[in-house]
């Protein structure tokens, strides 16, 4: 490790990853791994508050980190880890559970959403699920933490729990600090502009998943609910619908969103979708050859994964020592 300041952040192995996720998140991890010592992690403890199919989970973690490393991450640069591989997640976790107000957990608007979606699995994972996550990041020293703006919460009570603990006991923990993208912390959903694109909508054509092949990026953006206007402007609170497909257009083809405007000028809002479509077309492609690739060759995944561990448990390992130190406890008798 260099004396560069530490970058965490995590992705859950839900299978599919969509283009929300990587505008919010992994470009920015892209952008950023050069600047700092960064870790990244496939956080499948935070995957199981949901039932999953075990199978289909191990599979999951595999298509995650290679999609990770064909987004653009280099494995040999970074700490690309699974996250329970590295159990001083857990005993960290603990720890701060004890340090965390149930009416703080009670208050995140994740755990709302998602018992709200749910309510026959209402569990104390889901609940604690924000100490798991300060643990993965308290555990590295992290100072900065790239996502998307649904996780901003999740980060201040980190924050918060952190702070709570180093006046309790002793300045243990660095402050970490988000993150946010100015543009692309929220895609919407081609759907529902009004909501956020995620993987977890039972309609599919609401999202553009990072696998998906040409024809079904087409035809989700020609099936994007827009307006009944004919007016291509920018504008998230009239026009919420176009200004998101304005939005991916600038991501994807790095053109000012001022300068999208003047080209599709009297323009219809067909030749805007196709447009938008194409770019993520462009942009996916490479993306998708890489995992492929990648994908199959699974003693590359392997060697990565142990890599992966090895070297994240070292950081941990010592961080829980201090830990259990402060706190009157200790690893040997
Ligand atoms: P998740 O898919 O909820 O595990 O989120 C992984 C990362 O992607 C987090 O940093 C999220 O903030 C980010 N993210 C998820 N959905 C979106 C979206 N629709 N727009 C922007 N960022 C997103
Ligand atoms: N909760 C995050 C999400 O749903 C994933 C996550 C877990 C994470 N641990 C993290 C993100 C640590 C950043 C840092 O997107």
């Amino acid at each position: 490790m260099t004396n560069k300041k530490t970058l965490f952040s995590g992705i859950q192995p839900s299978g599919l990853l969509t283009i929300g996720n990587y505008m919010g998140a992994f470009r920015q991890w892209v952008n950023l791994q050069n600047q700092y010592n960064c870790i990244f992690s496939v956080v499948d403890l935070h995957a199981i508050t949901a039932i999953q199919d075990p199978q289909q989970l191990k599979s999951n973690i595999l298509d995650s980190v290679a999609l990770l490393i064909a987004c653009g991450l280099e494995p040999e640069q970074n700490i690309i880890f699974v996250q329970s591989t590295v159990y001083e997640h857990c005993v960290l976790a603990w720890i701060l559970n004890c340090q965390t107000f149930m009416g703080e957990l009670n208050r995140m608007t994740q755990f709302k959403d998602k018992s709200a979606k749910n309510k026959d699995n209402i569990n104390l994972g889901l609940l604690a699920y924000p100490c798991l996550q300060a643990a993965d990041i308290l555990l590295y020293n992290t100072s900065f933490i790239p996502v998307g703006a649904d996780q901003k919460q999740h980060i201040e009570l980190c924050r918060d729990i952190a702070n709570r603990f180093n006046k309790n006991y002793e300045e243990v923990f660095t402050m970490p600090q988000p993150i946010i993208p100015t543009v692309g912390a929220k895609i919407m959903s081609l759907q529902n502009p009004l909501a956020k694109m995620s993987k977890s909508d039972n309609n599919t054509n609401s999202y553009i998943g990072l696998l998906d092949n040409t024809d079904l990026i087409m035809k989700k953006f020609k099936r994007a609910v827009t307006d009944s206007e004919a007016n291509i402007k920018f504008d998230e609170e009239h026009k919420p619908g176009i200004s998101n497909l304005i939005k991916l257009l600038h991501l994807a083809t790095d053109t000012p969103i001022e300068e999208i405007e003047d080209n599709f000028y009297g323009k219809g809002y067909g030749v805007l979708k196709e447009k938008t479509a194409e770019s993520i077309i462009e942009l996916l492609k490479p993306i998708q050859d890489k995992y492929h690739q990648i994908r199959e060759d699974q003693t590359y995944l392997s060697k990565i994964i142990d890599t992966g561990k090895d070297k994240a448990q070292a950081i941990a390992h010592d961080t829980i020592t201090r830990v259990y130190k402060t706190i009157g406890l200790s690893l040997t008798g």
